[in-house]
């Protein structure tokens, strides 16, 4: 079978997807797979038909790519592919929608509002004052369909609000505000269709600051605790609202949802990552080897879950 490592395309995170289709790419290598490489900027149709492409590994992250519409282009070109659906993708993708399926499930996630481009532009003063006055800062801002932090801030200035939001509009047309949980940062891995496993739970502690797009991606800006030093009680409970959001919005084969513990030790849902970052450093291949699960069987794993 010929597999197709599709990268790149057009989102803000290209950098990023070109990285996880590079480690993708060598790992199917190792394994003696038949790959190829594409780039969705060019004609897709046309590169999975030149290839006679069976299966797609889809590395893509962002709009284009995680969002569902690259799923149904597959669903109707034929060709299966790794990860979650268009359903479990085009949710998990759009924050708002994921935080509206998290609160009907009763998946604690943090409280939010959210702003529509036109209305914030035409209203900033009031907008202003509505969120001084539904939550106390610092606050949390960030476009509704973006990835690895861009576009997010952390605001702690009532004077910084106005700016920060505006930064956040530059990448879509709806930002949500939402309550900052002090506290930790942790990441759960899921991996599985019918019969999901919790993968071991991070800790993610940026060397200073936030953990923004710099943090994720800079060597060494943050340092990882796996498995992360939480009560066992806590850690299970990660594990299980990890699950329970993953299932929550349909998502299949393998995903990473990011949470935050607050000193109580209460677990909020942040986000699912329905197309996690790959690079051998990033989060869930770490997660995934101290479980005993190296690279390159990791990336198999995810593509048999594509065809089981
Ligand atoms: N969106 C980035 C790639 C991640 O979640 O890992
Ligand atoms: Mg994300």
């Amino acid at each position: 079978k010929t597999i197709a490592v599709i990268r790149g395309g057009k989102s803000a995170e290209r950098k990023i997807s070109l990285k996880t289709g590079k480690a993708i790419l060598n790992a199917l290598k190792s394994k003696n797979y038949t790959v190829v490489d594409i780039d969705p900027k060019e004609d897709l149709h046309q590169q999975l038909a030149d290839n006679k492409i069976d299966i797609a590994f889809i590395a893509l992250h962002g709009r284009y790519g995680e969002d569902g519409t690259i799923q149904g282009f597959l669903e109707m070109e034929g060709i299966p592919y790794t990860g979650s659906g268009v359903l479990g993708s085009a949710l998990a993708m759009d924050k708002v929608s994921s935080k509206r399926v998290f609160e009907q499930m009763e998946i604690s996630t943090p409280e939010f509002i959210v702003l529509k481009k036109e209305e914030y532009c035409n209203n900033k003063a009031d907008i202003k004052t509505k969120i001084e006055e539904e939550f106390s800062l610092p606050v949390v801002v960030k476009p509704a369909l973006e990835g690895s932090s861009l576009g997010l801030s952390i605001t702690k200035d009532p004077s910084d609000l106005l700016g920060d939001i505006d930064q956040a509009f530059d990448y879509d047309e709806e930002v949500l505000i939402e309550n900052y949980i002090p506290g930790r940062e942790i990441t759960v891995g899921i991996l599985g269709n019918k019969e999901l496993e919790a993968l071991p739970v991070i800790e993610i502690r940026p060397r200073e600051g936030v953990y923004d797009y710099e943090a994720k991606y800079t060597k060494g800006a943050t340092k990882f605790i796996i498995p992360a030093e939480l009560d066992e009680t806590v850690y299970a409970k990660a594990q299980n609202l990890a699950l329970q959001a993953h299932r929550a919005l349909n998502c299949q084969g393998v995903s990473r949802v990011d949470m935050r513990v607050n000193p109580n030790g209460e677990v909020y849902v942040l986000e699912v990552n329905t197309i996690p970052g790959m690079t051998e450093t990033s989060l869930l291949p770490q997660a995934a080897a101290k479980s005993g699960l190296e690279f390159p069987e990791l990336v198999e794993k995810i593509l048999k879950l594509a065809i089981e």
